[in-house]
């Protein structure tokens, strides 16, 4: 027997209503994949443009085969090795997959998240909904354009009143979005980087996966929301710094009087109280420090600071995941982007 939140959140998705989860990457704001009324409260909520495609996450790797065709071995190779787990697939969607799920694609992007209380959700919806495809689509609960929330602290904060049901599970462990992998177009191509890496792939396909944007020339695709060049951004100006001139930038600004918020893994806080100057010491190491990653950019932006400095992370291949985030923060900060 569910427990009643999760009972509740069960009638919710029936209903046609919107309920706010917890996975271990961020948290989703989630519907019933399969009612495409459902599914466009969504994207009111997020002020979301409608042709941005949701995730639609399973309870197990077997569901697959209700969503997509012509799954490549591939598929079902990675799903066997890291699900639950954040890691996305792009796959030909089943004909009756709604469009309004997918963007319009003729594409679905799967997943079986790692959350024991979103699992039990997943789990308790699939025994009730019928016709059997029980789905959840649930892109990041935040804002379109905005910082993703880590906690159900942060997902009131983004959405208030706009959804009904929040079910806290605690603080996501992995604190970035899932790895994106295409398989809709022959070769694997990684659309969106993650704590599942390009190699952790290649050891279960046995090839190494194509990364967007790295051969010369490309640009990253729309269709993509997370790859936009500017999202994940807070309002306060974002700037990235080198290791070598943080110290001297951030004195600079000081001298010059402004407020200044600072995320930095390898040096430490001048000494001395600073009224102007927050500084805040990151883990330096990618896993830790993608963990704590969007509840600190959270934290520094509602300081209502002039800039926040960021101490540029190593370019070595396992950084590469925040590096993105670090990028897309900075390249949409300090604008209206996505308000
Ligand atoms: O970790 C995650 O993936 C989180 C949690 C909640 O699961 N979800 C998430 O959703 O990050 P969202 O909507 O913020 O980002 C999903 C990304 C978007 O960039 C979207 O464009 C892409 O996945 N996507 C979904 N379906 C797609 C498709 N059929 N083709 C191409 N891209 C797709
Ligand atoms: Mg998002």
């Amino acid at each position: 027997m569910a427990v009643p939140i999760i009972k509740k959140a069960v009638e919710t998705l029936q209903a046609g209503g919107l309920v706010a989860l917890p996975t271990e990457t961020v948290y989703g704001l989630g519907a019933d994949a399969a009612n495409p009324e459902a599914v466009s409260k969504i994207f009111a909520a997020k002020g979301r443009p409608a042709d941005h495609p949701l995730i639609v996450h399973l309870a197990d790797v077997a569901s697959i085969a209700q969503w997509a065709e012509d799954v490549p071995q591939a598929a079902w190779d990675l799903g066997a090795a890291f699900w639950p787990g954040p890691l996305t697939m792009i796959l030909k969607k089943q004909p009756w997959v709604p469009l309004a799920v997918t963007g319009g694609q003729d594409t679905v992007g799967l997943r079986v998240p790692a959350h024991p209380l979103m699992l039990e959700l997943l789990a308790a919806f699939a025994a009730v909904r019928t016709p059997a495809a029980a789905g959840i689509a649930a892109p990041s609960a935040n804002r379109f354009g905005r910082v993703s929330p880590t906690t159900a602290a942060h997902v009131r904060e983004e959405l208030g009143d706009k959804v009904s049901i929040v079910l806290d599970g605690g603080p996501c462990t992995v604190g970035i979005e899932s790895t994106i992998v295409d398989f809709s177009r022959g070769v694997p191509e990684i659309l969106r980087p993650g704590a599942i890496s390009p190699d952790d792939i290649a050891c279960v396909i046995g090839v190494s996966p194509h990364v967007r944007g790295r051969a010369e020339g490309e640009v990253p695709v729309p269709r993509v929301s997370g790859s936009l060049a500017a999202h994940y951004a807070p309002l306060t100006p974002l700037r990235q710094v080198g290791s070598g001139a943080l110290a001297e930038e951030v004195a600079r600004l000081v001298r010059a009087g402004g407020r200044v918020a600072v995320l930095a893994y390898s040096g430490s806080a001048p000494l001395g109280a600073n009224p102007v100057l927050h500084w805040q010491t990151m883990t330096p190491e990618p896993v830790a420090y993608a963990r704590e990653l969007y509840a600190n950019l959270r934290a520094l932006d509602a300081l209502g600071a002039e800039v926040i400095l960021v101490e540029e992370v190593p370019s070595a291949t396992n950084w590469q995941a925040v590096a993105d985030r670090l990028n897309r923060a900075a390249a949409g900060s300090g604008t209206s982007y996505g308000k």
